[in-house]
């Protein structure tokens, strides 16, 4: 039987969307479902044209229930893998996937972490710390934002005149290119 992720995502998706290429044919690992908790989240459509199922969830859902916890045990997943997902991992999901979690965030951590740091407020305040070197983090998550053990980090640098634009952009390569084999390096050594 093939290994199974579920992708958490709140936004576009574009790392999704290379995680689902990039397992499309794999003999070994497929993704089981993607969850967001927003229902008008690009990466809904992402799932849908790769045809993955998708569940969408609120709060309540997701902070006061074993809805989720449940909805993964039945489905098999081996590995979830949050892609851009904004809010904090429960612990009775925690408990139920230790070590078995797993982050990207858009800064080399431990600088740039923490609650409200995503997307562009990293690149922000990258840019605002006249930071000479820019990177992405590959990490297991735990009970806080961004402190898990890390898995793996790679730099871009950053040149006086670039711009949000240019250092999302210069990171995002590096999230695309690294993301999925790591995912699919931590996976294989999972045993089913
Ligand atoms: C990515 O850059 C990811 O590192 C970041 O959100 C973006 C999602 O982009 N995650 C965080 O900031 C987590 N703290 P995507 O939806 O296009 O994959």
């Amino acid at each position: 039987m093939k290994k199974r992720i579920a992708i958490f995502a709140s936004g576009s998706g574009s790392n999704a969307q290379k995680l689902m290429e990039h397992f499309k044919r794999s003999p070994e690992v497929e993704i089981a479902l993607v969850l967001t908790n927003n229902p008008d989240a690009y990466v809904l459509q992402r799932a849908d044209n790769f045809e993955i199922p998708s569940h969408i969830f609120d709060r309540n859902e997701f902070y006061h229930t074993d809805h989720i916890v449940n909805l993964l045990k039945n489905l098999e997943v081996d590995l979830i893998v949050l892609a851009g997902f904004l809010w904090l991992i429960p612990k009775n999901l925690l408990h139920e996937y230790p070590g078995r979690i797993i982050n990207i965030h858009p800064a080399l951590l431990p600088k740039f972490g923490g609650k409200g740091m995503y997307g562009d407020h990293v690149h922000l305040a990258v840019l605002e710390a006249k930071e000479t070197e820019g990177g992405i983090t590959i990490h297991y998550v735990n009970e806080n934002y961004d402190e898990g053990e890390y898995i793996y980090q790679a730099k871009y640098r950053i040149d006086k005149e670039d711009n949000l634009e240019l250092i999302k952009f210069k990171g995002q390569q590096l999230e695309h290119l690294h993301y999925p084999r790591i995912v699919e390096t931590i996976i294989k050594k999972i045993k089913k």
